[in-house]
């Protein structure tokens, strides 16, 4: 039996030699396996004296693991990490991992500028949605039949009720509520019966005031200049341009350098080198005056700006109603 594990063993050691990948295999269960010739030798141990016993199964048993050594070696050689010749298993690919969700575009760009202005000390209040005309318009110094209604293509639940056209009402809400000193942005939705590309029927509008004594237009200045610079770049141009709204005076449109550009000129600006990117101005006493303020003692600022503006000025997005449409390519590039 010594001898015939002894020639076993030669015969094995040289096949395993001059096994390819495709013959360790066949190699492993003709030696190896439970029917191979290995274990056919091994069953002859039970015919041995009781004396050699011992020294020829530890002989055999030497032998096997020398021969399962080799094989894993040349197996590992051959390049083949699992038997049966397969493609081996690769334990650094990552795993699997679930889709994940996040914030929309817009959402995102709400969050950042309610950040910048708490961070000027400003307090965050929301205001319904359907507000009554007298928020919406009446206090605002916008009586009925004001012309500066049409820029206002209002949706009526009635006809003291209306989808809100602007968060501007919040100004309202906050100041027949509070006395003075107040600091205060309102985010939300807005609706206005208008759609193309730069308009939706629905979007969103934060609008921020400041009442205080001794509030000047120069701290307007100062809080957006603050505000544009942290949004876009702190060398970003900024002017002011004279305008109107009925709920303050002076009234004024605030411009930003063309972002697309920087300023030369191109088709986002309108070859002006400036986007228009929010109203302002200090609040009118006749608001002052519906809220019960002494506009003696206090003055303030307001401002409002478009959420999906701001951003599409951001990104360089050219078509407001890509946000609404729930395109996944578009969505998943925030
Ligand atoms: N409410 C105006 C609108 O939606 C925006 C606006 C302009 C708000 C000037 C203001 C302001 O507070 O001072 O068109």
């Amino acid at each position: 039996m010594e001898e015939d594990l002894l020639r076993l063993k030669e015969e094995a050691v040289a096949a395993l030699a001059a096994s390819g990948k495709d013959e360790l295999e066949p190699f492993r269960v003709k030696y190896l396996g439970r029917k191979g010739l290995f274990t056919s030798v091994m069953r002859q141990l039970g015919q041995a004296s009781a004396e050699d016993r011992p020294r020829l199964g530890k002989l055999a048993n030497d032998i096997k693991q020398e021969l399962e050594l080799s094989f894993a070696a040349r197996l590992e050689e051959l390049g083949g990490g699992k038997t049966g010749g397969g493609p081996r298993l690769d334990l650094t690919l990552p795993g699997r991992t679930e889709p994940c969700g996040r914030p929309h575009p817009v959402t995102q760009v709400m969050e950042e500028v309610c950040g910048i202005f708490e961070g000027l000390g400003f307090t965050v209040a929301e205001g319904p949605d359907v507000e009554t005309d007298f928020y919406n318009f009446e206090a605002l110094n916008i009586p009925p039949h004001h012309p500066a209604r049409d820029m206002h293509d209002t949706f009526y639940v009635s006809d003291a009720l209306l989808l809100r056209t602007h968060t501007s009402p919040m100004q309202i809400r906050a100041m027949t509520e509070q006395q003075p000193p107040l600091r205060m942005i309102a985010p939300g939705k807005v609706y206005r019966c208008d759609s193309d590309i730069t308009h939706t029927p629905m979007f969103h509008q934060v609008e921020g005031f400041l009442v205080d004594r001794k509030v000047s237009f120069a701290d307007l200045k100062g809080v957006l200049s603050v505000f544009i610079a942290k949004m876009f770049h702190h060398d970003t141009a900024i002017r002011f341009r004279p305008s109107f709204f009925p709920f303050t005076e002076p009234s004024a449109e605030v411009d930003i350098g063309c972002v697309i550009c920087g300023g030369k000129g191109c088709r986002v600006c309108k070859q002006t080198g400036w986007l228009e990117i929010l109203g302002a101005g200090m609040i009118d006493p006749a608001v002052f005056a519906k809220v019960g303020y002494d506009s003696e003692q206090y003055s303030g600022f307001a401002f409002g700006l478009g959420i999906e503006r701001i951003a599409m000025l951001k990104y360089g997005i050219t078509d407001i109603r890509l946000y609404y449409e729930n395109d996944l390519r578009f969505l998943s590039q925030f």
